[in-house]
């Protein structure tokens, strides 16, 4: 890859809108903590499209606040560590999730996968972005069966994790799980 992902992702005229303003959300966030990252291009975008923009914004920090709540229905008995997480499909709508543990440990449900799987379950399989939420002092980055199971609905998806402090990393499926298994 040439350019980061979002820079490529926010000018791609095939992409759904709501897929190019996340990428353009994306590389605003970056450019804010990463000065390398400058691009005319996205800058123009950004100009265009900033009512788009503001309104992606909105919908991250809701998401953010919904995964905060959810994250205290955690069923989490054995490790004490609570995750909420909320997805946002395409249409903008958000699906939660949380942690579920078990005693058998290894039957535990991750928060991701579990928001992942109420999204699905409501029809929207068009996943955009997967906002986690964790009581860390810096943001969790998902497990190995979580990006897996993103990567099923799609290797572009935007992957925010934010501590309940609201510090945030960003990443892309992509770049999290590279050469995937997507298919036999
Ligand atoms: N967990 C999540 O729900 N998401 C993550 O990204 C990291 C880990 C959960 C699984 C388990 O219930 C607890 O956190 C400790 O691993």
């Amino acid at each position: 890859m040439s350019l980061p992902f979002c820079v490529q992702r926010a000018c791609d005229e095939q992409a759904s809108l709501i897929k190019r303003v996340a990428a353009l959300w994306m590389y605003r966030e970056l450019c804010a903590t990463d000065v390398v990252l400058t691009h005319a291009r996205c800058d123009e975008l950004l100009q265009q499209h900033s009512h788009e923009l503001l309104a992606f914004a909105q919908t991250v920090d809701m998401a953010y606040s919904l995964a905060v709540n959810v994250r205290l229905n955690a069923h989490a008995p054995y490790s004490k560590f609570l995750v909420g997480c909320a997805v946002i499909d395409e249409a903008g709508s958000i699906h939660v999730g949380c942690n579920v543990e078990n005693a058998s440990l290894g039957l535990t449900q991750c928060a991701e996968r579990a928001a992942i799987t109420t999204s699905v379950a409501s029809g929207n399989v068009n996943i955009v972005a997967v906002v986690i939420v964790a009581d860390t002092t810096t943001p969790v980055a998902p497990c190995g069966a979580c990006r897996q199971v993103m990567v099923e609905f799609g290797t572009d998806i935007i992957v925010c994790s934010r501590t309940t402090s609201n510090d945030q990393t960003l990443y892309v499926v992509d770049e999290l799980l590279p050469s995937a298994f997507t298919s036999w």
